[in-house]
């Protein structure tokens, strides 16, 4: 479904980023990737879906490339969920407008088809009494959650997700992780930058883990948590898992 296939970008002439970046998820894969800040995590989630350009390598998503100036980026970006660490709501809408305005101005949906679908996604991450209340009436992992589902309601072919509960107190992470857990159950395709090693261990297919831009260790999730092969993922694992 995402192929990455040696991938290189700079941010200016002298800093590079990425270096040769190769990685596929299949569909109905969970591909958890881990590694120290400013390894680039982010960066590599973000030309996944060209919220960022790359100079050098291929990306595609089920079969589209993503750097090919002629493909259609509005278009493949609706079809490609995306979830923040900061959730990224539109304070000014209620949550149900929220889930709703892509689906309208993005898909072409009627506004009450767009409800309904809307309704049963809240009601799916055990939301939908809080429609109509505004994004800063919620907490963190509340809106979280919505945010997760403003994402399915563009019926995505892939989800990635950057740090989704990074930015989340310690007992709100649990409920945004269960709706995460469910979604893999489910057979969504994911891509999910995160440090949670409990969500890593219960669904994730492969662990893919970076260094200073390059991906030193992608492998299988018993592999990974058996023994990394890089000493570099070993020192990060026992560090993020000895506390
Ligand atoms: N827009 C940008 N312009 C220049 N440098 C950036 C930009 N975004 C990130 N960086 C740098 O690129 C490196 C990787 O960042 P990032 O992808 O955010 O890493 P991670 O998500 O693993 O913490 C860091 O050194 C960061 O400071
Ligand atoms: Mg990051």
């Amino acid at each position: 479904m995402i192929e990455i296939s040696h991938v290189d970008k700079w941010y200016s002439p002298t800093f590079q980023v990425l270096t040769d970046c190769t990685t596929s998820v299949a569909k109905g894969e969970v591909v958890v990737v881990c590694g120290p800040s400013g390894s680039g995590k982010s960066t590599l989630i973000k030309c996944v879906n060209a919220l960022e350009p790359f100079q050098k390598g291929d990306i595609s998503i089920d079969g589209i490339k993503v750097n090919d100036p002629k493909t259609d980026l509005p278009k493949l970006r609706s079809r490609v969920g995306m979830v923040f660490q900061h959730f990224e709501l539109f304070p000014h809408l209620k949550i149900i407008d929220n889930l709703c305005l892509a689906q309208e101005k993005v898909l072409g949906r009627a506004h009450d088809k767009a409800m309904t679908k809307g309704m049963a996604l809240l009601d799916r991450v055990g939301l939908k009494e809080h429609a109509k209340k505004f994004p800063a009436q919620l907490s963190g992992g509340q809106q979280q959650r919505v945010a997760i589902a403003r994402a399915l309601a563009m019926d995505p072919i892939a989800m990635l997700f950057d740090e989704p509960t990074s930015a989340l107190d310690p007992e709100m992470i649990s409920e945004v992780l269960d709706v995460m857990v469910d979604l893999a159950r489910e057979g969504m395709t994911m891509m999910v930058v995160t440090h949670e090693m409990g969500f890593a261990r219960k669904v994730a297919n492969r662990v893919i883990f970076m260094d200073r831009g390059e991906i030193v260790e992608d492998a299988l999730k018993d592999d990974f948590f058996g023994k990394p092969r890089s000493d570099r993922a070993q020192k990060f694992l026992s560090k993020i898992l000895s506390h």
